[in-house]
């Protein structure tokens, strides 16, 4: 990474304002995490500073409040979650900004961590204000971007605060970035993508983005009931994205130019619901009756799909198989999840539904890599610029 990190810049005796994602699931009663993976991923981060005797001002945003106040999405259940982990008492204040914070944070010793409370409850956030950026600013002497979900964000913590700051990577930013990047720039080949998903708009620009660089193509979920189209079959109650069909048709046309094994379902768990409500059956993807949508892809295609997996040494998935979520119609995932376990292969697993999919499987552990940005790890693999990495100071 051309980036620099906390390991290049003095922390000792300094306060250093840490931008983290803490955006996690809460149970919605209790306020509890339901979820603290990327609370674990940040650990590193935080514990090398407070190791090294640096202040430590943690900020981050949950949910999506709007500039307002709410709130079930005070930081509290987060903090204590993360002083569980740490092991260590974590103080919160009641606000991001202001003299009362600032004196909270002037009175940090070393070793001592902070976490703000929710940036977002501040509308100029998501603005990237000046001014507000500045506020963050005076809290810190040295400012840390570990929030590698939120780096596709221009906002005030992830961008404005690095103008008034020395700026450097956080080590989930860098390790996130070394495997992503790893997989596409030199990948064991061969070199599978597994993408999934509902809409084909999502993942356009990634497959856009690494069709040349891969030897093979698996694509499921309900994307590709569109690929489906281009080949004239009928899809019943499907999503289509009509104004896709010409992109999918591209794709498959630029895979075999570029000599690039492209694979679609052979069957599918289909069902008039996409809820679990009504019945389902499995059929040939010839067959889809005319008022079924495909919900999950079918024994058949999990068998191939695994054949053609075992022989990869490097494969990234990016999109669940069917609609998971409904335990009936989670099979294909499941099955794709496990396989992947257990390959001996370089597995990089997206963020999002794919990650969540994997962690509630019990199976993060067994993949190479999953990565705790959505959003940020599509922007990423779509060969976009990272907005709040881009901020951050050069090793030159
Ligand atoms: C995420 O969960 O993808 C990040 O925390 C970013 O959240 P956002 O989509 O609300 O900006």
């Amino acid at each position: 990474m051309d980036k620099l990190t906390v390991r290049d810049v003095p922390v000792r005796g300094k306060r250093v304002l840490v931008r983290v994602d803490f955006n996690v699931p809460l149970d919605k009663e209790r306020g509890a995490v339901t979820d603290d993976t990327r609370i674990k991923e940040s650990l590193p981060t935080i514990r090398y500073l407070m190791d090294n005797g640096a202040r430590v001002v943690l900020m981050s945003h949950l949910g999506r409040p709007d500039g307002k106040v709410v709130g079930s999405l005070r930081m509290g259940g987060v903090a204590k979650r993360l002083s569980e982990l740490l092991g260590k008492p974590v103080r919160t204040v009641a606000d991001c900004i202001g003299p009362e914070v600032e004196k909270a944070v002037g009175q940090l010793q070393a070793g001592e961590v902070v976490l703000l409370e929710n940036i977002r409850f501040h509308a100029e956030e998501e603005k990237n204000d000046a001014a507000f950026s500045q506020a963050l600013a005076r809290l810190g002497d040295v400012f840390v971007n570990d929030a590698f979900g939120t780096t596709h964000r221009a906002h005030a913590s992830t961008v404005g605060v690095t103008r008034y700051l020395p700026s450097v990577a956080g080590l989930l930013v860098e390790k996130e970035l070394k495997a992503l990047g790893q997989a596409l720039e030199e990948p064991a080949r061969p070199f599978a993508a597994l993408v999934g998903g509902a809409k084909i708009s999502d993942k356009m620009g990634v497959v856009g983005n690494i069709l040349k660089k891969l030897d093979l193509l698996l694509i499921g979920g309900g994307m590709a009931a569109t690929f489906l189209k281009v080949k004239g079959l009928e899809v019943g109650g499907s999503l289509v994205e009509v104004d896709r069909i010409v992109w999918a048709e591209k794709m498959m046309r630029e895979a075999e130019e570029s000599r690039v094994r492209l694979l679609l379902p052979v069957d599918f768990v289909v069902s008039e619901k996409p809820d679990g409500s009504a019945p389902s059956q499995t059929v040939r993807a010839n067959a889809i009756p005319a008022r079924s949508l495909v919900v999950d892809i079918g024994p058949e295609t999990v068998k191939s799909f695994s054949a053609e997996l075992r022989k990869c040494k490097t494969v990234l998935w990016n999109g669940p198989m069917g609609i998971f979520e409904v335990p009936g119609f989670a099979s294909g995932t499941r099955a794709m999840a496990e396989l992947l376990a257990g390959l001996n292969a370089t597995t990089i697993v997206g963020g999002g539904s794919t990650a969540e999919a994997v962690v509630n499987m019990g199976l993060k552990d067994r993949m190479t890599h999953v990565s705790t940005g959505g959003g940020a790890s599509l922007t990423f693999l779509e060969g976009e610029t990272l907005p709040g990495v881009a901020a951050l100071q050069d090793k030159k």
